[in-house]
């Protein structure tokens, strides 16, 4: 079967591209190995998709190229995909810092691109493996399916997180076999987990979560810190998760609206335990837990000047050396990828091979949590799809 352009993937880029190829009067197949469409899309957001972000801008992106994102964004913005949603009836709200989600369901969203491909003449073939792609005049694939043939082909196969519910290493791998460069690879908005010893005494926290800063590297940010099993998740840790180098550090403010040294020094003359001091501020279990690994607990009149204050510095940078991550089964993206200066900007094109395409998760260009990652697919699907 011969088509102008072929997309492999069905997710988010991938549907943005092919409805808006088949828009401009392409014949367009897109072929995706799981039995459904979108089943990222359908997982996210906890069930109601982080669709955008309002306030999504170039600097929320990781990239070795950092300026490789913006033509792209400049083309397509937040304001472009909410009024596709808004077309459809769909509802939605903020949840906080710019994140649009749906009021009811992903689903919605997954039923939308499918219903523009429809409009658009798209085909879909769900359970189709692609066994072997070749190139000469035309892109020949080899698929349980039969063969497919085009001038255009699309790699919008994500990134290798969540590989329970279908990501593969399939792009990379053609990008290899074309001879494209790959920035290494590495999970991204993921938990980290404790060394051993830390994980002893704050694994038993599990649950608890806390408003805090996360740092590593330059960067910080404010927002809830969640004690897990393992060691600590929540969004301020994913995000600054994507940051972390290997084998790096992270550093947490506790109090990130109290000048926690004044309030100790306040305090010096009290009968209170610093245990109890500190959970008018923290969660009880969560006090007892650090002051025993940190400064054991006693009145704080028992104190010194200079035992407070190495006390203070550690609660608004208390340091941590994660022993991991939780890996690719618990990461919400995959940092790295294709290296975006094999691909032209403006339409996603391989530089070295005409005619074969790269958008979404597998680029390499990860956003921060909160809708940004869809914002990216949309935008690089958007972009392909003017030029297939
Ligand atoms: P995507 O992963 O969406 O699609 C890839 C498609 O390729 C899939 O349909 C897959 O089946 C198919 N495929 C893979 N290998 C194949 C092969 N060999 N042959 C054929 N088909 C193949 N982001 C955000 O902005 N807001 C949010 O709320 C969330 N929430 C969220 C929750 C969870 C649990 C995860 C894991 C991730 C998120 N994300 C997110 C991230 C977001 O889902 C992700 O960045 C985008 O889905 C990436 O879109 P892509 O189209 O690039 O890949």
């Amino acid at each position: 079967m011969k088509f102008d352009v072929i997309v492999i993937g069905g997710g988010a880029a991938g549907l943005m591209c092919a409805i808006e190829a088949g828009k401009r009067g392409r014949s367009v197949v897109v072929l995706d190995h799981a039995e459904r469409l979108g089943k990222k899309i359908l997982i996210s957001g906890g069930g109601r998709c982080n669709f955008t972000n309002v306030n999504a801008t170039p600097q929320n992106y990781l990239s070795n190229n950092p300026n490789f994102c913006k033509s792209a964004f400049a083309r397509y913005r937040p304001a472009d995909f909410i009024a596709l949603v808004e077309k459809h009836g769909i509802a939605y709200h903020e949840k906080k810092l710019g994140q649009l989600f749906c009021d009811f369901s992903s689903r919605q969203i997954v039923e939308m691109l499918d219903a523009e491909c429809k409009k658009a003449g798209v085909q879909i073939r769900l359970n189709c493996r692609v066994e072997q792609v070749a190139k000469d005049a035309e892109f020949q694939l080899a698929t349980n399916q039969g063969s497919f043939s085009s001038d255009a082909l699309v790699i919008a196969t994500g990134g290798l997180s969540f590989p329970k519910i279908g990501a593969t290493d399939f792009g990379y791998r053609i990008a290899k076999q074309f001879g494209i460069n790959l920035v290494p690879a590495r999970p991204g908005l993921v938990p980290l987990t404790f060394q051993g010893d830390e994980q002893s005494v704050f694994g038993q926290l599990s649950g608890i979560s806390i408003d805090a800063i996360a740092i590593a590297e330059d960067v910080s940010f404010r927002e809830n810190i969640l004690f897990t099993h393992r060691g600590l998740s929540g969004p301020a840790i994913l995000q600054v998760s994507s940051y972390q180098q290997e084998k790096g550090g992270i550093a947490i403010n506790l109090f990130p609206e109290v000048n926690v040294k004044e309030l100790l020094l306040r305090s010096r003359q009290s009968a209170k335990e610093l245990k109890n001091l500190l959970a008018e501020h923290l969660p009880q279990r969560f006090t007892q837990e650090w002051c025993t690994r940190f400064a054991p607990s006693k009145p704080m009149h028992r104190y010194s000047n200079v035992e407070l204050e190495a006390i203070a510095q550690r609660l608004q940078h208390w340091e941590i050396l994660p022993s991991g991550t939780e890996g690719y089964a618990k990461a919400e993206v995959t940092l790295g990828g294709v290296d975006t200066g094999e691909l032209s900007s403006k339409t996603m094109e391989a530089r070295k091979l005409p005619g074969l395409y790269f958008i979404g998760e597998i680029v390499d260009v990860t956003g921060w949590l909160g809708g940004y990652n869809f914002q990216w697919a949309w935008a690089s699907g958007f972009a392909a799809g003017q030029f297939v």
